[in-house]
């Protein structure tokens, strides 16, 4: 996002907030609610979205040195992120080619020989199969290039490890990434670190809980508690950016922006911006830090949910980690309020009492969000 497009984009907020006015769609939309019910439409999402398009699966950061390891559920997929010996991120299932089973269970670590805790064959950290117990008499003739890991489809790009959850997925990171690239790097991913980090499960429906980060109309009640009385009420912004939508959520100090000073105009200073990566991230920029909600989908009413902090990599140090510890409570308390109300909007679509969700003018990112979903369905 360049200079002048933060200055647009508050000086639209700054001018309806002044004018009493509202950031409108066009019409009121619906969304039925077997979207969010459905087990063989969840089936359909998970095999034509979460194990077809670019997911992000780690921070780069996360891989900091040659050698380092991470496993990881993406797309439900059990995967391997290595860095190898030449700096490459891998992405590989974390299965291994004998007979099976899982090849590594700790979490995160850093080493380049991957031993299978069954009969121990032997893979190095760009995949290539390295050791085989026994290997002659009991497998004359093996072709080792064969029983290589089972690559996925990976890229480091924007600060972030994407991958496809489908070692076959024809592969097109650019053209899913391009439309929201220049904001990614606006943003400054790359040069931030994880601070802290949960993980937790929902009874929940993952677009529910993409939803609820898409309007500001429900500041004022749902989070009145929290953090309703530093936001503008009913008012944000949004803009599609490819399949990828930046929200802007302006904070109470829009109304004190002067005209005469537009050149001191800075957008983090006066809003949140959320990027919400299709389809199931989102970053929250706020002032000195970023929250990210990332969704793992378990089943039509479940989702694995992983929220972290990050912040400025050099600031991530034993004296400032009571900040970040502060601002992650906060964001983990304002995002409780919220996840409170999508179970109970499960529960209440399980019921039957309505047929769809209604989206007001104020939430057409909600619509916008859903056609963006509906599109990779067909
Ligand atoms: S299952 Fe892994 S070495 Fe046999
Ligand atoms: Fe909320």
């Amino acid at each position: 996002m360049d200079d002048e497009l933060e200055k647009a984009l508050l000086q639209e907020l700054a001018g309806l907030k002044e004018s009493g006015l509202f950031f409108l769609d066009d019409a009121v939309q619906s969304s039925p609610v077997t979207r969010y019910l459905s087990e063989e439409r969840f089936d359909c999402e998970r095999d034509r979205i979460f194990r077809s398009l670019p997911l992000i699966a780690a921070h780069a950061g996360e891989l900091p040195e040659n050698g380092s390891f991470l496993t990881r559920r993406v797309g439900a997929l059990p995967v391997l992120l290595t860095r190898d010996r030449d700096g490459t991120v891998n992405a590989f299932m974390n299965v291994c080619r004998h007979r099976g089973a899982r090849l590594v269970d700790e979490e995160k670590g850093c080493k380049h020989s991957f031993s299978c805790p069954y009969h121990a064959w032997t893979w190095n950290s760009s995949g290539k199969l390295r050791g085989v117990p026994h290997e002659k008499p009991g497998f004359p003739d093996l072709d080792r290039d064969v029983f290589a890991l089972r690559r996925l489809p990976a890229v480091e790009r924007l600060g972030l490890v994407w991958i496809i959850a489908d070692p076959d997925a024809a592969s097109d990171f650019d053209g899913f990434l391009d439309p929201i690239a220049g904001d990614l790097i606006w943003a400054g991913l790359d040069t931030l670190g994880i601070a802290a980090r949960d993980t937790f499960t929902l009874s929940a429906n993952w677009k529910l809980l993409v939803e609820g980060g898409l309007e500001a109309y429900h500041f004022k009640v749902a989070h009145k508690e929290t953090i309703a009385p530093h936001f503008v009420d009913n008012l944000s912004s949004y803009q599609m950016l490819g399949s990828h939508i930046r929200s802007i959520l302006p904070r109470t100090s829009i109304t004190s922006l002067r005209t005469d000073d537009i050149p001191g105009w800075h957008i983090r200073d006066h809003a949140n911006v959320l990027y919400s990566v299709f389809p199931a991230n989102q970053f929250l920029l706020m002032k000195d830090h970023v929250a990210w909600v990332k969704l793992h989908p378990l089943s039509a009413g479940r989702t694995e949910i992983e929220i972290a902090t990050l912040a400025p990599a050099p600031d991530i140090t034993d004296s400032k980690a009571a900040h970040w510890h502060r601002n992650h409570e906060i964001t983990k308390r304002t995002l409780a309020e919220d996840f409170a109300v999508n179970e109970a909007v499960q529960s209440g679509l399980e019921s039957g009492a309505n047929a769809v969700l209604t989206f007001g003018r104020y939430e057409g990112a909600l619509h916008r969000f859903n056609e963006e979903v509906e599109k990779f369905l067909v």
